[in-house]
């Protein structure tokens, strides 16, 4: 075999990580301790070791994929012999021809769910793990994993919640998988004025993104939540002035709240509908009730409660999909008007940072993924150096943002 050159030298956590033979392996820290280099080192690694092999190397979206993976990947590929490898742009898809028979890595973003069906692989290595992939999304790539004898998962990670999915992947239970973390300054190559600017960012910032620490949610929007002060089981209240707030999505979930509002303001927050890839007028059915939703797997049965629901909440970008929805409901003898929603995104999560201070909200503890989505709603990270722009991170905020239509638009009057 010719000789293969890699134009770095791993320090040892990356070696760790790059060799690992778990099943699935996670690389987790700092921003800058190479997790990414050693990523595609071991992909490259595992290609040359696995002859005929077929790898997926992986972002969650596309500009990531561009900017952060192939950078990385061609200046390997640009150490070794060109006869040993070719890239064929159109498919997205490098040939490894390091030995008889020939290795594939396929570049994919993620975002897409067409790009992530498809054939079986040998292996799947993700990069920047916690940008956007969910664990269904995961465990599709995971279902992938059917060619060859020696299969892998691969990711790296920067550190976040503990209440997200990697988080109980990898540290709660670790049975036949690997966790590497390291910390910003462990990667001995960084230059030495790098490492001093990153830890010279704000405490919880060098916490969380230079030592690698998870459970550090400064940036958590709804820090004021605490499950014992605002999630209880209730009885719906017949009185109160009855909402749908909704969030409408396809490939992203589709989210309709049942929220209750009392005399004083109280916002009750009754039920969920939370479910992707169906259509509106299959929603329509599921909301109306009367038999077991076939998403959410049990009945919405607020129509038992005789809650008397009279307008839909909703985004004003897609009026379409509110009309349709009112014209299905109608089919099933439920009959809403619209309350376009003020979309103002700091003013809603200002009105729903209130109600939790001023312990104004009660959720009903089967809204599950409302109270999941609460515990991981955060700001997306500042980068050093550029003014900070508080945004919400953009992931996992479906069931949020129904909420803050709700508030900005009804729940303060
Ligand atoms: N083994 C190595 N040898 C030399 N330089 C390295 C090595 N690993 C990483 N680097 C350098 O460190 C920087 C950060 O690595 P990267 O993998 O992008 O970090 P992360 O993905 O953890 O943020 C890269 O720009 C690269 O130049
Ligand atoms: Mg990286």
């Amino acid at each position: 075999m010719p000789d293969i050159v890699y134009p770095i030298q791993l320090y040892d956590k990356q070696v760790f990580f790059g060799r690992s033979g778990a099943r699935e392996t996670l690389f987790a820290g700092g921003v800058g301790c190479g997790k990414t280099y050693a990523l595609v080192w071991r992909e490259l690694m595992l290609c040359v070791k696995h002859p005929g092999s077929i790898g997926m190397l992986g972002a969650y979206t596309y500009p990531m994929l561009r900017d952060i993976l192939k950078p990385i990947l061609f200046q390997y590929l640009a150490a070794w012999p060109d006869d040993l490898w070719e890239y064929h742009k159109t498919d997205e898809m490098i040939v490894l021809k390091t030995g008889r028979n020939h290795s594939q890595i396929w570049l994919r973003h993620l975002e897409d769910e067409t790009k992530r069906r498809g054939p079986s692989v040998d292996r799947v290595s993700i990069t920047e793990l916690g940008t956007g992939i969910t664990e269904q999304v995961y465990m599709q790539l995971m279902a992938r994993l059917r060619r060859g004898t020696r299969q892998h998962m691969s990711a790296d990670t920067n550190a976040g919640s503990t209440e997200s999915w990697i988080y109980k992947r990898f540290f709660d239970k670790p049975e036949d998988r690997r966790l590497i973390i390291a910390r910003t300054k462990d990667n001995p190559y960084l230059p030495p004025e790098y490492v001093k600017d990153m830890y010279s960012q704000p405490e919880a910032w060098v916490r969380r993104y230079v030592e690698g620490e998870w459970g550090i949610m400064e940036g958590h929007i709804y820090s004021e939540f605490q499950r014992d002060l605002h999630v209880k089981a209730f009885t719906p209240d017949r009185d109160w002035r009855w909402f749908l707030a909704v969030d409408f999505g396809f490939r992203n979930p589709f989210v309709a709240l049942w929220i209750g509002l009392d005399k004083e303001g109280h916002t009750y927050i009754w039920d969920e509908h939370y479910a992707s890839k169906i259509t509106v007028d299959v929603h329509a059915g599921m909301i109306s009730g009367g038999s077991t939703c076939q998403a959410c797997n049990r009945v919405h049965d607020w129509r038992e409660h005789a809650l008397p629901v009279r307008n839909v909440v909703f985004d004003t970008a897609d009026p379409g999909a509110f009309f349709l929805l009112q014209k299905k409901l109608k089919e099933y003898n439920v009959y809403v008007g619209s309350s376009p929603a003020r979309k103002d995104v700091s003013l809603g999560i200002q009105f729903c940072q209130t109600k939790l201070h001023q312990k104004r909200v009660t959720i009903h503890p089967k809204c599950v993924n409302f109270l999941r989505e609460i515990n991981l709603y955060e700001w997306a990270p500042a980068i050093p150096g550029r003014p900070e722009k508080e945004m919400p991170r953009g992931v996992d905020d479906h069931a949020m943002d129904a909420w803050r239509y709700f508030e900005a638009t009804v729940g303060n009057i």
